[in-house]
């Protein structure tokens, strides 16, 4: 059933476990993202990216997500959001479609614009009813920064301006840097522990952690310990589609031509994946 992301992430918050915010691009990905979650019943949100906006057809994509979690998946909470929306044009673009939640990413600008257009967002899309998530810090992406070795102190998070950041903007959630990074970006050793613990300290939203396909076992857990609510994942379920692709192709070559029986293989291996995530930030079984 379609549920406030707001919501969504309030209940994860108080009951101390995490949801996965599932990036999708296609019916295959986004099956997979809702159907894992049902098979464990566990909330879940499924969001998109103004690349896949452009790619799929913002409207198209929208109701690709609303219908398979109302006719398909109406048991489990499935959130709709917009990520990383880079401009004020997209945010009022995905609310006429219909999100009611997005997140506006002003990391990448200076502290005055991050936080001046945040809250003229947040402003703009709480008279809508749409909730906001804000970004403060850098989580980087390979095809940004080359450089393997970064300054990780010019990237994380200042909690103190974090508490600045929310206070002023009236975000409903907040994407930090610990030291954590898309995609193949090398990330930092260990995560700022003693940060995200200052961060939580001092904000009442729930934290959002992006670029969380590596992370395993012991590194999630005690993120959820010290308070992380939400961990984005996009690459882990790309890979898991395009490997499956890859190996039948490399394969005997027997692989006939229906599409169908092909991307029914990858759909299967996107919904192992996105299980086991969901296992991992302890969110099955709180549907
Ligand atoms: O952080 C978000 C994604 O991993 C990048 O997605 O290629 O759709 O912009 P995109
Ligand atoms: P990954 O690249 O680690 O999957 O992160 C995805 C993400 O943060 C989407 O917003
Ligand atoms: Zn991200």
């Amino acid at each position: 059933m379609i549920t406030n992301v707001k919501e969504i992430l309030t209940k994860a918050k108080e009951g101390g476990y995490a949801v996965g915010a599932f990036n999708t691009f296609n019916m295959e990905t986004t099956r997979a993202i809702i159907g894992g979650a049902r098979e464990i019943n566990s909330p879940v949100i499924v969001q998109v990216t103004e690349k896949t906006m452009e790619y799929a057809g913002g409207r198209g994509i929208f109701n690709l997500i609303k219908n398979e979690a109302e006719f398909y998946s109406a048991k489990i909470p499935v959130g709709i959001h917009l990520d990383h929306g880079k401009s004020f044009e997209i945010i009022k673009r995905a609310v006429e479609i219909g999100f009611t939640s997005v997140m506006y990413d002003g990391s990448r600008k200076t502290w005055e614009d991050n936080l001046m257009v945040t809250k003229e967002v947040v402003d703009f899309c709480h008279k809508k009813g749409v909730s906001v998530q804000g970004e403060l810090g850098n989580v980087p992406y390979l095809s940004e920064q080359k450089m393997m070795e970064v300054d990780w102190e010019k990237y994380m998070t200042n909690p103190q301006k974090a508490k600045e950041f929310v206070n002023f903007t009236g975000v409903d959630a907040l994407a930090v840097a610990i030291g954590n990074a898309h995609d193949f970006f090398k990330e930092r050793e260990i995560p700022d522990w003693k940060r995200l613990s200052e961060i939580k300290s001092l904000i009442g939203v729930p934290i959002i952690l992006h670029g969380a396909s590596d992370w395993d076992n012991g590194k999630a857990v005690e993120a959820v310990k010290l308070g992380v609510s939400c961990f984005n994942i996009d690459t882990s379920i790309r890979l898991a589609f395009m490997n499956t692709l890859s190996s039948i192709f490399r394969g005997n070559g027997n692989f006939g031509f229906d599409p169908r029986q092909i991307l029914s293989q990858a759909r299967e291996a996107i919904k192992k994946n996105v299980k086991n995530k969901i296992e991992l930030f302890g969110s099955s079984g709180k549907a």
